[in-house]
C-alpha cells in the first residue's frame, strides 16, 4: 500500500535515499571503496564502443550514463531512443557493448533494440528493475536496480537507481581501461555514497519546492535548461511535468537556447535552471543572464555557491546540498521530480495514473 502518503508517487519519491543506498551497496565495497560488480561474461577493458538504448526516463538515465562513460572511461559511446535506434539500424563492429536501460524490462522498443544489438554481435547488458523480465532473460548479463516495485506511472526511484548502476559501471569500465587510478575511484564512489543522506535532506525541502510549484501551476509552458550531465535532468524534469501535470514543458541544453527557444521567453514562461557548481556553471549562468534580460522568470536549482551567484536574476532559488559534479544528476533528479509531483497535486490530476499513459509500454 501507499501507507500515509497521498499517492504512490509521493511514497516512491521518499524512497529515493534508501533505493540509491541499496543499489550502491550491492556494487561498492565499503572497505576499499572500489566498485565490485558481479562477474560479467565479457571484458570491460576490451570493449571498443558502447551503444545505449532505452525509452523515456530510462533513456535520460542512459544519456547521463553516456556522459560518464565518455568523460571518465574515455570510451566512445552512443545513446538513442530505442524506437529510433532499431529502425536507424546502425552498423556496429562486433564485440561492442550494447546497454539497455529499463525499469520494467518489457518495453517493446527497448526489447527490439536488444535483439538488434544481439544480431549485430554486441555483448548485451541490461539494467533492469525486474529480474524475471524479458530483457533480463535475453541479455548476456544483468545489473539490477534495487528499487523495489514502482507503482506510479511516472518513474521516480527507478530512475535514480538506474543512475547509481550506470555510475558504478562507468567507474568499473574506467578502471578496467586504466583511465582512473584507485584513489580517483575511491573519491568517485565516496561522492556517490554521500547521495542518500543528501537526498534525504532534499526531501525535507518540500515546502520550498511547493512554493515553486505554485508558480508553475499557473504556466502554460515551462523551459528546463541544463548542461553536461545535468542536461538529461532538464529533460527528465520536463517529461515529468508534461506526464503528470499536463503542462507543456521542454528540456533544452542551455547552450542551444540562443539557437531558437530564446524567442519563447517572456514573463509567462518560467525557465528552470538545473545548474550545480562545476566546470560548466559559468556557461549556464551567462545563458540565464540572456534569458533574464528578455524578461524570463528564472527559477534556479543550485548549491549555495551557485545560488549566491545567480540571486540577482533569479525569481526563486532552491539551494541544494553540495555535491561532487560527477554525482550531481542523482541529487538534482529528486527536486525536479518532486516539483512535478506538487504541480500535479495542485492541478488535481490523477498523479499515479495520468491520462493516456501505461506503466509499461509493451506495444511499439
Ligand atoms: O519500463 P521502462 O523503463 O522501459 O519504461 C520506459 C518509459 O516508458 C518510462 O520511463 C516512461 O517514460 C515513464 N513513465 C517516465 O516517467
Amino acid at each position: 500500500g501507499r501507507g500515509n502518503y497521498r499517492h504512490f508517487m509521493e511514497k516512491e519519491l521518499h524512497e529515493h535515499p534508501a533505493v540509491i543506498g541499496d543499489t550502491l551497496h550491492r556494487m561498492v565495497d565499503p572497505g576499499t571503496r572500489a566498485v565490485a560488480l558481479p562477474k560479467l561474461p565479457f571484458d570491460l577493458a576490451a570493449i571498443p564502443r558502447l551503444t545505449v538504448s532505452a525509452c523515456g526516463s530510462a533513456f535520460y538515465a542512459g544519456l547521463v550514463g553516456r556522459w560518464w562513460f565518455e568523460t571518465l572511461a574515455r570510451l566512445p559511446a552512443d545513446a538513442d531512443v530505442a524506437s529510433e535506434f532499431r529502425y536507424r539500424a546502425p552498423p556496429l563492429t562486433e564485440g561492442g557493448l550494447g546497454l539497455l536501460v529499463s525499469q520494467s524490462g518489457e518495453t517493446a522498443d527497448t526489447l527490439a533494440a536488444l535483439r538488434y544489438l544481439r544480431a549485430e554481435r554486441q555483448h548485451v547488458l541490461s539494467v533492469v528493475n525486474v529480474p524475471e523480465s524479458s530483457m533480463a532473460r535475453e541479455s548476456d548479463a544483468v545489473l539490477e536496480t534495487v528499487a523495489g516495485p514502482e507503482i506510479g506511472v511516472a518513474s521516480t526511484k527507478a530512475f535514480t537507481a538506474q543512475l547509481a548502476v550506470l555510475a558504478c559501471l562507468a567507474i568499473a569500465t574506467a578502471r578496467a581501461r586504466g583511465a582512473i587510478d584507485a584513489a580517483r575511484e575511491a573519491a568517485l564512489t565516496a561522492s556517490l555514497l554521500e547521495i542518500p543522506a543528501r537526498a534525504a535532506a532534499v526531501l525535507e525541502q518540500d515546502a520550498e519546492i511547493q512554493r515553486v510549484a505554485a508558480i508553475l501551476a499557473e504556466a502554460r509552458d515551462v523551459l528546463y535548461l541544463g548542461r553536461g550531465n545535468c542536461f538529461p535532468i532538464a529533460l527528465e524534469g520536463a517529461l515529468k511535468l508534461k506526464e503528470i501535470s499536463y503542462i507543456h514543458a521542454e528540456g533544452y541544453a542551455a547552450g542551444e537556447m540562443k539557437h531558437g527557444p530564446i524567442a519563447l521567453i517572456d514573463p509567462a514562461v518560467p525557465v528552470i535552471a538545473i545548474t550545480p557548481s562545476g566546470p560548466l556553471f559559468d556557461k549556464t549562468a551567462s545563458n540565464l543572464q540572456e534569458a533574464a534580460a528578455r524578461g524570463g522568470r528564472i527559477i534556479v536549482f543550485s548549491d549555495a555557491a551557485g545560488a549566491a551567484r545567480l540571486r540577482g536574476i533569479a525569481a526563486e532559488t532552491i539551494v541544494l546540498p553540495d555535491v561532487d559534479p560527477f554525482a550531481a544528476p542523482l541529487l538534482y533528479a529528486i527536486p525536479v521530480q518532486l516539483l512535478a509531483y506538487h504541480v500535479a497535486v495542485r492541478k488535481g490530476t490523477d498523479v499515479d495514473q495520468p491520462r493516456n499513459l501505461a506503466k509499461s509500454v509493451t506495444v511499439e
